[in-house]
């Protein structure tokens, strides 16, 4: 397919109207946190329910490392693999259904498998819940759980222990997460005219306006991933906008979730030219209360974002790929009533890009995780934008995101992911904890 020339100018290039002046890139930072010493728990003590998925090995150190614990109030502890299988989202599940104000903390102990932006987001929606978060590298020992174990013990003695979030590293020391600014990336992207860049949700809000931006701004050929049905009227007004653009694209109507599938549509297209970038927008949204969230709602909603990543990548030659870019959001981080569903599957999706920078190593990776977009997009076709601007919370203006879309591109590292908002997500979470503390 020809490509029709689009002046190229770098990003950032003088003259550039579209280049990103009041969004700001935060990256999370570690920050040493001292853990408590051992507390032996003194009077009576209740047991604490213990709660593991069936697939987990019965002599997995950190299920081991469960074993006795009590306090005064009781509590549960849960104990969740290096991934979230469906046993361990059904047990997750479970457990928010079991933790209630006053009797004990919820002490989710993890070597990966995340849940702790469900466990976020219900603490957000129920006053009054201790909750406790330790995540430990993949293959931790059950010394790291017994250390989180003392974290428990603390937080239980402790009475009101609020939510707590701490990473044990390899060596036993304890970390938590904050956020620092960061720069974006000056250089263009490491794509060229002609380049395939595939964008799933290619149809969606964000991945169409996306994929028109790469394809004026670098000249680039987007690949359309989307289930939607291209014969109904709102696809068909899509493709036909992006037909006047005289861009060229290509729309291939697929769930991303079936690997096959999607192996099979793109073999045409990848036939001349390997697949250069993805740039995974699939998603979708429910909301509702966490504890109210059925385990095909969690599986439903995390399926586009993490086996959707998984089918394109499988799709694609890592040798000739330069650049995977998802986009999660900053519900998974900074969290928000009646989004859990969503948070968790925006962490996943984070997680899931972290996992294969380690073990499929060729492309830059990166997870954005944005605040929500004005302009274009689920959010602003929905009324929420005007709901966010009223909470006082500044969304992204849709030329900005774009160009810092584009900027990300670029992405050299270090780390895997940024999050993208005009306001510290810090400063964000610590006023909603004020708001929710006042309420
Ligand atoms: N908009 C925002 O403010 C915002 C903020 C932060 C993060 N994000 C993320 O950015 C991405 C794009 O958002 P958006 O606002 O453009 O949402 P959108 O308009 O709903 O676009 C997402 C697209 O993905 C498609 N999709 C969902 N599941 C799929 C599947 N299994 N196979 C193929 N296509 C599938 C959707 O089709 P259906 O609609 O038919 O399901 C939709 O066309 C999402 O991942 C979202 O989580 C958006």
């Amino acid at each position: 397919m020809r490509l029709l020339a689009s002046p190229l100018r770098p990003p950032g290039a003088a003259g550039d109207h579209h280049g990103v002046r009041r969004l700001r890139m935060w990256a999370p930072a570690r920050v040493p946190v001292r853990l408590p010493g051992h507390m032996p728990v003194l009077g009576r003590r209740r047991p604490w329910t213990r709660l593991a998925p069936p697939d987990l090995p019965l002599d997995d150190p950190l299920a081991a490392a469960l074993t006795g614990w009590g306090s005064p109030a009781g509590g549960i502890a849960l104990v969740l693999p290096d991934r979230l299988t469906r046993h361990g989202a059904a047990t997750l599940l479970a457990a928010t259904r079991q933790v209630f104000p006053g009797a004990g903390p919820l002490v989710l102990l993890h070597r990966g498998a995340g849940g702790g932006s469900l466990l976020r987001t219900l603490r957000r929606e129920s006053r009054g819940l201790d909750l406790l978060t330790v995540e430990m590298p993949p293959g931790a020992s059950g010394a790291a759980a017994f250390a989180a174990r003392d974290l428990a013990m603390a937080a239980a003695a402790a009475g009101h222990a609020g939510l707590h979030e701490v990473d044990i590293d390899a060596d036993g020391l304890a970390w938590t997460t904050s956020w620092t600014e960061k720069a974006f990336p000056k250089d263009r992207p490491p794509l060229d005219e002609g380049d395939l860049v595939v964008v799933t949700g290619g149809l969606g809000g964000l991945g169409r306006t996306v994929a028109r931006r790469l394809a004026e701004r670098l000249g680039v050929q987007p690949v359309l991933l989307d289930h939607v049905d291209p014969t109904t009227p709102q696809a068909q007004g899509r493709l036909a906008g992006l037909r006047t653009s005289g861009l060229p694209f290509v729309h291939l109507p697929v769930d991303v979730t079936d690997p096959e599938a999607v192996r099979a549509v793109l073999r045409g297209v990848t036939r001349s030219r390997p697949i250069s970038a993805i740039v995974h927008c699939a998603g979708t949204i429910e909301g509702g209360p966490v504890r109210g969230i059925e385990l095909p709602d969690l599986m439903r909603v995390a399926a586009p974002k993490v086996e959707g990543l998984r089918a394109v990548l499988s799709a694609a030659d890592p040798r000739r790929l330069k650049v995977v870019l998802a986009f999660g959001s900053i519900l998974a981080r900074v969290p928000h009533g009646n989004a859990g569903a969503y948070a968790l599957a925006n962490e996943l999706l984070r997680r899931e890009v972290d996992r294969l920078a380690a073990t499929a190593p060729g492309p830059r990776y990166l997870t954005a995780e944005w605040s929500i977009w004005d302009g274009a997009g689920v959010a602003a076709e929905s009324g929420a934008v005007a709901v966010a601007r009223q909470a006082g919370y500044a969304p992204i203006r849709l030329a900005e995101g774009l160009a810092a879309v584009e900027r990300l591109l670029a992405w050299r590292g270090p780390g895997t992911n940024v999050l993208i908002s005009e306001e510290s997500p810090d400063a964000i979470t610590s006023r909603k904890e004020s708001r929710h503390e006042r309420a």
